[in-house]
């Protein structure tokens, strides 16, 4: 298998069937490559086998179980993730799709007071029309239980920010969003203003462009909205009471230490997603800072993997791809040989994949270890 540092897929390969037209949604910090996940699904695993990620991010290893006939169950803690993950896995109909579009433009008009009352950063980023759309959208989309509505709202989800006329925003990143104050200050300077976007025509074209080839076929899989010390207690009692799989292989990506905040870097998406309109660097779970602890940091990886084991198979492959940065490594190495020494190890490190959108190291770094990444493999010996 060569999964190391392939480069991205040619577009049309890519975007040529409704698999690859959903595997993408949408840009999340860290996010796994979709031909690595298919790769290592297909050699580790046969159809019909179960797949667990308990750091399911975007969901991509559960989605590549889904649409090679294996079952996947994912737990992502963040709003977010979730949404992006079970977008892919359960496709709203296209047409209940376009009718809730329809919906939100009605509905849209009723929100103008509420528009002109958002902070100052929300008037330099969109127009009026958009702010208004926006507020609609948060209010009416039911993403947590309706499929159609989940569906839409990721495809909105992901071009709520980005480049100008690719998006619904002024200039900004897509992956990560920016300090309010840093944006408003940088178009300023800049002297950029808020695009006048039709938002029912461009969402139309761009959900035109993901069904082009349907829906994808995924089976029986699903990522909870769960903190994984949870979740994964009461997914071994239903393997004890023989209403789960054991999973074949565990699939995962723990978060890094001390790179990112997924709530803080992530605020805007999250704010659609009915959340604070600034940024928070705090949030009422625990697993919401930077982990920029060690000792917690490699507390919540090993209660985690001790956790998934009863959900496992005894001959189970472990398959973690995570940052070589010394912090990360040494704290994800030593929680998989503490909970799986009976497995053998194998280490594969290779250069940073364009698609993972790792933020290189700040200061006070390691430069030789910010674009290198590694794969732990525990096989049964
Ligand atoms: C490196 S990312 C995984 C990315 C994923 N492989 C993908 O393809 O999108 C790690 C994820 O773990 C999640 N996470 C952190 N603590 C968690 C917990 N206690 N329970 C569930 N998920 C958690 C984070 O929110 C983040 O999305």
């Amino acid at each position: 298998m060569n999964q190391q540092g392939n480069p991205p897929m040619p577009s049309r390969q890519r975007y040529g069937s409704a698999k690859g037209r959903w595997a993408g949604i949408g840009p999340y910090y860290a996010m796994f490559p979709t031909a690595f996940a298919d790769a290592v699904v297909e050699e580790y695993t046969q159809p019909g086998d179960a797949v667990l990620d308990p750091f399911a991010g975007r969901g991509t290893a559960i989605f590549s179980a889904a649409v090679q006939d294996r079952s996947g169950t994912g737990i992502e803690i963040n709003p977010l993730g979730y949404v992006y993950a079970n977008a892919k896995l359960k496709v709203g109909e296209y047409t209940a799709v376009v009718r809730r579009l329809e919906d939100l433009a009605k509905e849209a008009g009723r929100y103008r007071e509420s528009a002109n009352a958002l902070p100052e950063f929300f008037h330099s980023c969109y127009s009026t029309r958009v702010r208004e759309f926006l507020l609609a959208v948060r209010e009416n989309l039911d993403w947590r239980r309706k499929h159609a509505d989940r569906t839409l709202v990721a495809i909105i989800l992901v071009s709520l920010h980005g480049k100008i006329g690719q998006s619904l925003s002024n200039q900004m990143r897509q992956s990560t969003a920016m300090s309010p104050d840093y944006c408003v200050a940088w178009w300023r300077k800049n002297r950029m203003s808020p695009p006048d976007v039709d938002p029912v025509e461009f969402l139309g074209k761009r959900i035109t462009w993901r069904y082009v080839h349907g829906r994808p076929q995924t089976g029986n899989a699903n990522v909870f909205l769960a903190d994984s010390t949870q979740k994964l207690l009461s997914l071994a009692r239903e393997v004890r009471e023989g209403k789960r799989a054991k999973a074949r292989l565990l699939l995962t990506s723990p978060p890094y230490h001390n790179v990112t905040n997924y709530y803080y870097d992530q605020w805007l998406r999250l704010w659609l997603l009915g959340g604070p309109e600034r940024p928070t660097a705090r949030t009422s779970n625990r697993y919401g800072g930077k982990f920029s602890n060690s000792h917690h940091h490699l507390q919540l990886i090993d209660q985690i993997l001790s956790k998934s084991k009863p959900i496992l198979t005894e001959d189970a492959v472990i398959y973690v791809r995570t940052d070589r940065r010394e912090l990360t490594y040494r704290n994800t190495l030593e929680a998989l040989v503490r909970n799986f020494p009976e497995k053998s190890l194998t280490e594969i490190s290779h250069p940073l994949h364009p698609d993972r959108q790792l933020k290189p190291y700040s200061r006070g770094g390691a430069p030789k270890q910010a674009n290198c990444e590694v794969d732990l493999i525990l096989q049964p010996r």
